[in-house]
């Protein structure tokens, strides 16, 4: 078993590219031991190389119940994460309309439930520890809504309500549960958006421009960092003024 014992170890789900990319690099700079998941072995190498001696990869999935398992390899090789960033999700846009049953529970089970499958195993030992911080990552389209985004929207608005239960009932063990809410940010994920597409969410947007997976970072790192201890239960939005909750 790897020792990190001068070291927070943090999780950090779907650390391979885009917004959990730059959570994992800002947690690790920060002076945490990062462990950042891949859904694949090769994703999970690449992870090891850009952590270097700030963190590693591992393979994990969350759309699946063998998450738990993998979850358990990573517990025995670094110690027990007290730091969760719950950032790996997807998208499966269609108008509801045509929306398919795969695309519903494909977004609700790895978006939503894939966090009940990681959080739940992990309280027990940020509780013993009573100190933990958990961050999920929710999105504007959550509060704001977004056509062809139903089942996302649905997800990510469950995280919120999830965020604020989970927040209720692990306070008094010193655990804050909070959640960021990007706006539109330039990855993978948006990649697929038309040029008027982008120029239409930039427009909106106070600031005229769109986030970048940087912003994210941020704002992460703060709710992180022992200046937010009494902030829990609460979503941070980071979308530029495109959407005022
Ligand atoms: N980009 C935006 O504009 C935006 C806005 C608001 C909220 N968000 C949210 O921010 C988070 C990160 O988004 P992003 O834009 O950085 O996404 P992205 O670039 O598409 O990256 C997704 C990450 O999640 C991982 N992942 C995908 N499916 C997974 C599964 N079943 N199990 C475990 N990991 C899985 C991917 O791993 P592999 O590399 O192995 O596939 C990858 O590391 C998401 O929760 C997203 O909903 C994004």
């Amino acid at each position: 078993m790897t020792q990190h014992k001068a070291r927070r170890v943090a999780l950090v789900t779907g650390a391979s590219r885009g917004i959990g990319k730059a959570i994992a690099a800002r947690l690790s700079a920060d002076g945490l031991f990062v462990v950042g998941t891949a859904t694949s072995e090769e994703g999970a190498a690449v992870i090891d190389d850009a952590l270097g001696e700030g963190g590693a990869g591992a393979a994990l999935r969350i759309d699946e119940d063998a998450a738990a398992h993998a979850l358990e390899g990573i517990v025995q090789r670094f110690g027990a994460p007290s730091v969760l960033v719950n950032n790996a999700g997807v998208t499966r846009d269609n108008l509801l309309a045509r929306m398919t049953t795969e695309q519903w529970t494909t977004v609700l089970n790895t978006n939503l439930t894939g966090i009940y499958r990681l959080t739940r195993p992990l309280l027990r030992s940020m509780m013993r520890a009573r100190w933990g911080r958990i961050v999920n990552l929710s999105s504007v389209v959550g509060r704001m809504g977004n056509a062809g985004q139903a089942n996302y929207a649905a997800a990510k608005a469950g995280i919120e309500g999830f965020t604020r239960a989970l927040a209720q009932e692990v306070g008094s063990r010193g655990i804050t549960v909070n959640a960021v809410a990007p706006g539109f940010v330039d990855t993978d994920m948006t990649s697929g958006l038309t040029d008027e597409q982008r120029q239409a969410m930039v427009s909106r947007t106070a600031l005229g421009r769109m986030g970048t997976p940087e912003d994210v970072a941020g704002a992460v790192a703060f709710l992180v960092s022992d200046d937010a201890a009494y902030v829990t239960g609460e979503t941070l939005h980071v979308n530029g003024g495109l959407f005022s909750a």
